[in-house]
């Protein structure tokens, strides 16, 4: 997607764990922002759509001599500058201040308290005080000249400065998380009264754009495009077949791994909204015969995955690209400052996603985009509501919800099982309220009784947790009447489970899936 038109404001990454949220409350004020990792922002040159700089928080200390600075590049753009926690610390020690290992470190809620105006804090300050999240142990102890000391915490006595004639900022606070009151007008003050940015960027307009792009790239080719009626190839979908209508072609591979009715579902939706060709392949006795005696999760794994993969090529022959639902978070190299990988990509994730050494040119008009501006973007494009609120579902399906060897009963007694937690979840207004909720079936038979005769059944396991992008996680804390009535449909009306059990542990150390 081709950005260059756009006003825009750079974020410099420097590694802290908050810097996405940066770029997401610019563009919710409707400007456009990109994130750029610390090595790369040394090449960045002059360009009349750059309006402003925000140098985020990273975990490394501006105390050593190994550490990140602002590259002087970045001076020569002569921009507005704004630094966020590690990025305050660096503008203080460029121009000459000093930043120092404080002895107490100031994590979580501060006082702040105004001691000057200044354009960066206007409508900031609720009677000169606010409440701010902090996450730092260093501290600026000396201002350089030319900056004012605009407001203090008891901890940090420079938790705010500001060079108003070269339009330089620092703030030792977060504002882009939302524990900071009115953090948003922080950002809405520096992006617009200070950088002067206009408001270019709507996920409407880039629905156009998007569009446009794909009509371009792509030209009389056609378009193959792994749908697994999930969010984003939903939208990838959507989006391609506004663009190229019967050009595009949707492979949707029935796994026989699916929850209850979902191929149904997925055919439905999309045959009656798309006029682009849906190719449905029944694989499930495929499936079921490749993994007949699998029980390590890897093989397992690897089992669906190449099995997806050779079905999909065979539907693919001679087609030029491969349409992804890759998003902007897989593309930031946000960890590289600390040394370590892009930690966000997962390689034996990849069942839904195709490998990249598949020989196709590939388009993924989500690149530049975010989750939820995924999903309005695809309420945009009438994407069904069903569609985009759903609960994330891993590629390799319920294989991976039923430890050691899969069968086609347990499948059939999972589906079930999942159904009914998912539709209790649904009726008590809870399902929006969690990242991802479902049942599992564990290779556990137990004894248990009913009326007056014995049962030997199996264990059916709930899971549900909160997250924000499924990296970490927390369980959901259910009350008691919630849960007992998930557990008595599934006993009363599940043949083949007597005992269900609810799993109260976070990730880490456990994962979200059982495989
Ligand atoms: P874990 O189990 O690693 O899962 O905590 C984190 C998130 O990723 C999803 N997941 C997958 N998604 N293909 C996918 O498309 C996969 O192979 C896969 N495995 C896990 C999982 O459902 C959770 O949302």
């Amino acid at each position: 997607m081709n950005q260059d038109n756009l006003d825009k404001i750079i974020i410099i990454d420097y590694g802290s764990q908050v810097t996405q949220l940066i770029a997401r409350k610019i563009r919710e004020i409707g400007i456009y922002s990109e994130i750029i990792n610390f090595d790369k922002s040394k090449k960045i040159k002059e360009n009349k759509f750059i309006k402003g700089i925000i140098l985020s928080g990273g975990p490394l200390t501006i105390t050593k001599s190994n550490s990140l600075n602002l590259p002087d590049n970045i001076l020569k753009l002569k921009k507005p500058i704004l630094g966020i926690c590690y990025g305050h610390q660096i503008l203080a020690k460029k121009f000459g201040g000093s930043v120092k290992i404080s002895k107490t470190r100031e994590f979580g809620f501060a006082q702040i308290k105004s001691d000057k105006r200044c354009p960066l804090t206007k409508n900031f300050f609720n009677n000169e005080k606010n409440s701010v999240w902090m996450s730092h142990q260093d501290i600026v102890t000396r201002i350089p000249s030319g900056f004012k000391k605009i407001a203090s915490t008891q901890n940090s006595k420079f938790a705010i400065i500001a060079n108003e004639k070269k339009k330089f900022y620092g703030v030792q606070f977060h504002p882009e998380v939302t524990h900071t009151k009115n953090g948003k007008i922080i950002l809405k003050n520096f992006v617009l009264n200070i950088c002067q940015t206009k408001r270019m960027w709507s996920l409407r307009k880039q629905k156009d754009l998007i569009i446009n792009d794909i009509k371009k790239r792509v030209k009389n080719e056609k378009v193959i495009c792994a749908l697994s009626g999930g969010v984003d190839s939903s939208v990838v979908a959507f989006l391609l077949n506004k663009a190229i209508g019967k050009k595009l072609k949707c492979v949707f591979i029935n796994t026989g791994l699916l929850r209850k009715n979902e191929e149904k579902e997925v055919i439905k939706n999309f045959k009656k909204k798309l006029k682009s060709n849906l190719i449905y392949l029944d694989a499930s006795k495929l499936f079921f015969n490749k993994l007949k005696n699998v029980t390590d999760p890897e093989l397992k794994r690897k089992v669906i995955g190449k099995l997806f993969i050779k079905l999909f090529e065979n539907k693919a022959k001679k087609i030029k690209f491969l349409a992804q639902g890759t998003l902007y978070p897989d593309l930031i190299e946000s960890r590289s400052v600390t040394g370590s990988p892009t930690s966000k990509i997962k390689s034996h994730h990849n069942v839904g996603g195709l490998p990249k050494n598949l020989k196709f040119t590939l388009v993924e008009p989500l690149q530049t985009l975010f989750k939820d501006e995924v999903r309005k973007l695809g309420k945009e494009l009438l994407v069904p509501k069903a569609i985009l609120q759903r609960h994330p579902f891993p590629g390799p399906g319920l294989a991976i919800r039923i430890p050691g060897k899969i069968s086609k009963y347990k499948i059939k007694v999972l589906q079930e099982a999942d159904y009914i937690f998912i539709d209790e979840l649904k009726k008590s207004n809870l399902y929006h309220k969690i990242w991802q909720a479902y049942a599992a079936l564990l290779p556990l038979k137990t004894v248990g009784v009913m009326g007056d005769s014995r049962t030997y059944e199996y264990t059916c396991m709930l899971r549900a947790v909160t997250s924000q992008d499924g990296m970490t996680a927390d369980f959901y804390n259910f009350d008691k009447t919630f849960i007992q009535k998930v557990s008595n449909r599934i006993i009363n009306s599940v043949n083949g489970i007597n005992r269900v059990l609810y799993d109260v542990t976070s990730k880490p150390p456990s994962t979200i899936e059982l495989e």
